[in-house]
């Protein structure tokens, strides 16, 4: 039998026993009186996907303790239902919509501008949405959408939400991220899933070994923020009804409340002992859990380099160059270039670590400004066509080192992804009765999922 399949199987029965409601139940016996309790007024709390599940408990909660709640949904009608009901079960008046598809890089950056611009604190950025697609689809951006969602935009985000970010006296991220990647090494060189067979299961695995890889990275690049992910457990939300059906018939009785589910990242929100907690680790229950279940999961850090550089390569081609300024040097703002030259956090000393981004929210463009002649086409070489020492760090290069900018659309740009429909596989047909008790996250029954 493969190591792979044992390590799903000893990590679906650590679920059975630790991710289900009666493994909240126990673990919750260790929590600390008071620990959420606290007045949030006058602090600011960004939520992604907080029309349902977690997010929308996290949302709602923080609107309890009178925090101002910043709703980020796709769905202009599900947000405003959200954000009344929010309003109206705490009376809180502070909370506000914004709509933005996150699997869309510039609308993400439409966004990021548009409240960065508007001057408005923030103190904490709650990175939850989340999706699980199970088709092969890639957005018109020519990014694999589960990709485009779970890992880029919460990249994108973040980055460019450190400097308000900064500003506060006690800032966090929060990242909902899954245990289901305990069953995955991480893949860097494919971040659009080209390669074999599309299995969903596998690709949002990935991209939530992705997020802890970032999340820790910049838990060393800037001290003064928290950074932390999360496994919420198994629980009863839309994004298991809907897109893990027999799942979620197989454990109907055993699932957490989406309450229940939300409870450490409202903890990671709020609780004034954070900083008990060292910046850039993963959590359960309240408490640090380890990236790694077994060997055989853990990345080099040459591969993790390698994830932070493409990203960052792929932020540097949405953002627009203002007159006169190379792009990434003075003059955009948004983008600390430290993660391409910055050493990787096993090696760091904070002092090798790159002064933040001090860059203020009126020195960020506007992404709807950037003519197609000022983006970069995305960059058709992969991780392996293009060595890392080849590429001279943004802030190192000077303005003739820096390629010209390609004067491609980003429609015109040929998409990463060599695949036809037809290479995209059938959904799983297979009945509950076909399902092992091994249910959930495991990519042979997670086929059937939908968004
Ligand atoms: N429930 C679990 O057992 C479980 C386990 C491990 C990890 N998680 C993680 O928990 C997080 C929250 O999920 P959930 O369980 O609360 O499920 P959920 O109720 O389906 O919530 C997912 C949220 O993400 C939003 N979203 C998805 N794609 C988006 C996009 N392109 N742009 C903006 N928003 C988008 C959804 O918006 P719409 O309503 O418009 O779809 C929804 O608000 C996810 O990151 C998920 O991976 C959940």
């Amino acid at each position: 039998m493969s190591q792979s399949f044992f390590r799903n199987a000893s990590w679906f029965h650590k679920g059975t026993k630790e991710y289900t409601r009666g493994g909240y139940e126990k673990a919750s016996r260790a929590f600390i009186e008071g620990d959420l309790g606290g007045d949030l007024t006058g602090r600011g709390y960004m939520i992604t996907g907080s029309n349902s599940g977690i997010g929308y408990c996290v949302a709602l909660n923080i609107a309890r303790s009178g925090g101002t709640v910043h709703m980020v949904c796709r769905n202009e009608q599900r947000g405003v239902d959200a954000r009344e009901k929010i309003k109206k079960e705490t009376g809180n008046e502070n909370v506000f919509l914004y709509v933005c598809d996150l699997s869309r890089t510039r609308d993400v950056l439409r966004f990021c501008s548009e409240f960065i611009g508007t001057g408005t604190p923030l103190d904490v950025l709650v990175n939850n949405a989340g999706c699980c697609v199970n088709t092969r689809t890639m957005t018109d951006e020519n990014f694999e959408i589960n990709f485009a969602t779970n890992t880029l935009a919460v990249y994108i985000m973040t980055t460019l939400f450190v400097p308000i970010l900064e500003r506060s006296i006690d800032p966090r991220v929060v990242t909902v991220c899954s245990a289901g990647m305990y069953t995955m090494k991480m893949i860097p060189n494919d971040l659009n899933s080209t390669k074999g067979k599309f299995d969903s299961v596998f690709v949002y695995a990935q991209n939530k070994r992705q997020q802890l890889v970032i999340m820790r990275y910049w838990s060393q690049m800037y001290e003064s923020i928290h950074f932390s992910t999360m496994h919420p457990g198994w629980a009863d939300t839309t994004i298991v009804q809907k897109g893990l059906p027999t799942f979620h018939w197989w454990m109907r009785n055993k699932l957490r409340t989406p309450q229940q589910g939300a409870d450490t990242a409202h903890w990671l929100c709020v609780t004034p002992r954070i900083r008990e907690f060292p910046s850039g680790r993963f959590f359960q229950d309240r408490v640090v859990i380890p990236e790694h279940l077994s060997t055989g999961t853990h990345s080099t850090i040459e591969e993790e380099d390698m994830l932070m550089r493409q990203l960052q390569e792929i932020l540097q081609r949405f953002i627009p160059t203002q007159k006169g300024a190379t792009p990434l040097l003075s003059g955009t703002g948004v983008v600390n270039p430290a993660p391409v030259e910055a050493p990787h956090p096993d090696k760091a000393t904070p002092e090798e670590a790159p002064p933040p981004d001090k860059a203020t929210p009126e020195e960020i463009p506007p992404p709807d400004k950037a003519t197609p002649e000022e983006t970069p086409p995305l960059d058709k070489a992969t991780p392996e066509e293009t060595p890392p020492e080849e590429t001279p760090p943004p802030d190192k290069a000077t303005p003739e080192e820096i390629p010209p900018p390609d004067k491609a659309t980003p429609e015109e740009t040929p998409p990463l992804d060599k695949a036809t429909p037809e290479e995209i596989p059938p959904p799983d047909k297979a009945t509950p009765e076909e399902i092992p008790p091994s249910a959930e996250p495991t990519p042979a029954e997670r086929k059937d999922e939908t968004q």
